[in-house]
Parts: structure tokens; C-alpha cells; sequence
């Protein structure tokens, strides 16, 4: 979907980010958030990374995760609250602002089942991807999960390049207005086999213009000496 180039601009207006990302995914995001926390066993302890409003958390929650929320935005972990206030009282959920580039000094090794980032990795630049991907790894125990999910560059020819021509403008309004814009991410279920993951499961939706990929950390991975 090309169109998610605008969720810059919403996140300018994180009161209004739920509503422009429903309008922009023609009511097709609750289906991709329900169907990125149906990755995630139920009662697992997950970090979500980039958690914004809280749309895929809110599917964790009601699938018995305990979630820790991240995000550099006060604005928008603010509206997540005011829809998960009552998961925070009960100690389900932590949400927290916070930078990708600070998850190495805050999180030990293994100190989750399962990491989930959904509409971010298109955020960042490559050299941040890359850490970003690492870390998840690395805060992941033996035996959890990564779910990743994210547009994605379509893999046909023809398609990907009616992509670009609908997208390049698009992201050309939102760089004049925001001064920021977000890139497709490379395949994601490449990125984790990269990173020794195993049990790659993925699968396309919107077309295939946005790819869920989830791997396993084998169960026998060695954690460094300390
Ligand atoms: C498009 S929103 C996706 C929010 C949510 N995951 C969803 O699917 O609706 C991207 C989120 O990533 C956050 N983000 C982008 N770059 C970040 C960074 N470097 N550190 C922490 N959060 C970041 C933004 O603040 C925003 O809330």
C-alpha cells in the first residue's frame, strides 16, 4: 500500500493517527494488526517496538501478553494510554519513550518471548534497520520470536513499478511537509534469516506491497560470557 508513506503526516497528529491510518488503509489496518499479534503466543512477555498508538498492543493484551511499549513519540504513547489505561493499572502494560538507539542500555539480553515492531522498520535508515534488526535478536530469548511487519517493495516487475509511480509522489508531499519520509524495508523474512532465525513464517497482505515475518531464535543459542 502505497499510500502509508502519509503516516508521517499523521503521526504529526497522533489524536488523529487511528482514524487517517484507517482512512489511508481503506479500514484494512485493524485486520494487520489483529493479524501480527496472532503471531505471538497467548501470555507471552513481549516487547513492542515503535508502539505508537497502540494497535497491535491493545491485540496483545487481549491475548494475555504482558507488553512492554516503546517509542520515542510522548505524543503518541499519550493517546495508548487513554485506550489502554486500564491494562497499565493492571500491570500488563509499560509503555515507555524511548529511542530505538536506546533499547542496548535498557533492556538485558533474553529478557523477552517475543519482539514485535510493526510499521517502523520503514521509518529508519538502513544503518538503523540493522542495528534495530541485531537488537531484537539479541533481546529475544532462546527458544522466542521476532514479528516483524512492514511494507515491503511488491516482487513482481510490473508491480513494483506501479508502486513506485504512485508512491513517489506521494512521499515527495510528505517530505515537503514534514520534512521526514519512510522507504519500503527489503524482504523481511530475508532479514531474519540473515540473523540465524529459524521457523521463518511469512505472508503478504495489501497485495503484496506489506510483508508479516516472524522467526524463532533457536533454543540453543549461546548467550555471550558476560
Ligand atoms: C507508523 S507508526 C507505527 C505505530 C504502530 N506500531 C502501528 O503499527 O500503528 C511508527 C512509530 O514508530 C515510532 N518511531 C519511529 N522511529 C523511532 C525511533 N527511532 N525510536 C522509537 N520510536 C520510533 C514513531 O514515533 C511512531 O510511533
Amino acid at each position: 500500500m502505497s499510500s502509508y508513506v502519509f503516516m508521517k503526516l499523521l503521526e504529526t497528529r497522533a489524536g488523529r493517527y487511528d482514524l487517517g491510518m484507517s482512512l489511508l488503509s481503506l479500514g484494512r489496518i485493524s485486520g494487520i494488526y489483529r493479524a501480527v499479534a496472532a503471531r505471538v503466543p497467548e501470555g507471552a512477555n513481549v516487547i513492542e517496538v515503535g508502539c505508537g498508538t497502540g494497535g497491535v498492543t491493545g491485540r496483545l493484551l487481549a491475548r494475555g501478553c504482558t507488553v512492554t511499549g516503546v517509542d520515542r513519540s510522548a505524543s503518541m504513547l499519550k493517546v495508548a494510554e487513554r485506550k489502554l489505561s486500564s491494562a497499565i493499572e493492571a500491570d500488563q502494560l509499560r509503555l515507555r519513550v524511548l529511542d530505538l538507539i536506546q533499547l542496548d542500555r535498557e533492556f538485558a539480553d533474553a529478557s523477552f518471548d517475543c519482539v514485535v515492531c510493526c510499521l517502523v522498520l520503514s521509518e529508519l535508515t538502513r544503518a538503523e534497520r540493522r542495528y534495530v534488526l541485531d537488537e531484537f535478536c539479541r533481546l529475544v530469548r532462546p527458544g522466542g520470536l521476532v514479528v516483524l511487519a512492514d511494507e515491503v517493495a511488491p516482487r513482481s516487475r510490473a508491480r513494483r513499478l506501479r508502486y513506485r509511480l504512485t508512491r513517489t509522489p506521494m512521499a515527495a508531499l510528505t517530505y515537503a511537509l514534514t520534512q521526514t519520509t519512510t522507504s519500503h524495508t527489503g524482504d523481511l523474512s530475508q532479514a531474519l534469516a540473515e540473523r540465524d532465525l529459524e521457523q521463518i513464517e511469512h505472508e503478504a497482505a495489501q497485495g503484496d506491497s506489506f510483508q508479516i515475518a516472524s522467526g524463532r531464535k533457536s533454543a540453543c543459542h549461546l548467550q555471550p560470557q558476560a
